[in-house]
């Protein structure tokens, strides 16, 4: 079953998280979708992968009606993001996804007929569901090559995709507790995926700017205020893009003259 947290309850918009599927298999890395429901309209950001397409219909439907899924938004093009499209597709009658512009061809692979692909320009966009004001902020490289976060305003949410995740078991706490200790759970995930310093530090200066009480990623735990600085201050000091560095040895000539 899907866990559902009450992140925000405001007056007139609602953010939800869903993860720590237990039943997930442990091959396939743990996700958190969120939902944000405002008056008759419902958004869902990054709503998952097509193996928990059905787990997740079923924790919506909890919530709020199908018909009110109105909005679709993908941060970047990655099978654990959004290859559930093509079942959504099937599912809701009127809909539109907003994703990067660059991944339009790419994406529509997992299935986009029916559901209208309204394409995220480089520079970002605002944008509005069922009146609550959602900022796209352009997250590029950090990891994927064409990639947005999305900031609401009133609720000081920002959703960051792949930046801030961890590796977490599906018992994992919700919120980071002990920043310290979270530090080894997410050190290799953005050493590694995360592929440009200057990205990175571009995608800090940005949000920097902004006023977050609560930071969630799309894997592992969310971090509070605090935290969030704690993180952003951490994330600025740390060396990404380690696979490729000036000494390694060149194991394709290796393996020709092997
Ligand atoms: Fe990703
Ligand atoms: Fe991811």
């Amino acid at each position: 079953m899907m866990k559902a947290t009450t992140l925000y309850d405001g007056k007139d918009h609602q953010w939800v998280i869903f993860g720590r599927d237990e039943d997930k298999s442990p091959n396939i890395i743990d996700t958190n979708q969120c939902l944000i429901k405002s008056r008759h309209e419902t958004i869902l950001l990054d709503p998952g992968g097509i193996e928990l397409f059905a787990s997740m219909l079923a924790a919506i439907t909890d919530l709020v009606p199908v018909e009110s899924v109105t909005h679709l938004f993908a941060s970047h093009q990655d099978p654990d993001v959004i290859s559930s499209l093509g079942l959504w597709d099937r599912t809701l009658k009127e809909a539109t996804l907003y994703a990067p512009a660059i991944w339009e061809g790419f994406i529509r692979h997992f299935g986009c007929n029916t559901i209208k692909y309204a394409p995220v320009p480089d520079e970002g966009a605002t944008i509005f569901v069922g009146g609550t004001e959602l900022i796209l902020v352009p997250a590029h490289y950090v990891h994927s090559s064409g990639n947005f976060s999305v900031y609401d305003p009133e609720a000081k949410i920002l959703m960051s995709g792949d930046i801030g995740a961890a590796i977490l078991s599906a018992d994992a706490p919700m919120y980071v507790e002990d920043f310290s200790a979270h530090i080894s759970k997410m050190k290799m995930f953005h050493q590694r995926w995360m592929p440009s310093n200057k990205a990175k530090n571009n995608w800090i200066n940005r949000v920097r700017k902004l006023d977050i009480d609560m930071m969630v990623p799309q894997h592992g735990a969310i971090f509070k205020k605090d935290d969030v600085q704690r993180f952003l201050d951490w994330f600025e000091e740390l060396e990404v893009g380690i696979a490729v560095t000036d000494e390694e040895q060149d194991t394709t000539e290796q393996a020709l003259s092997a």
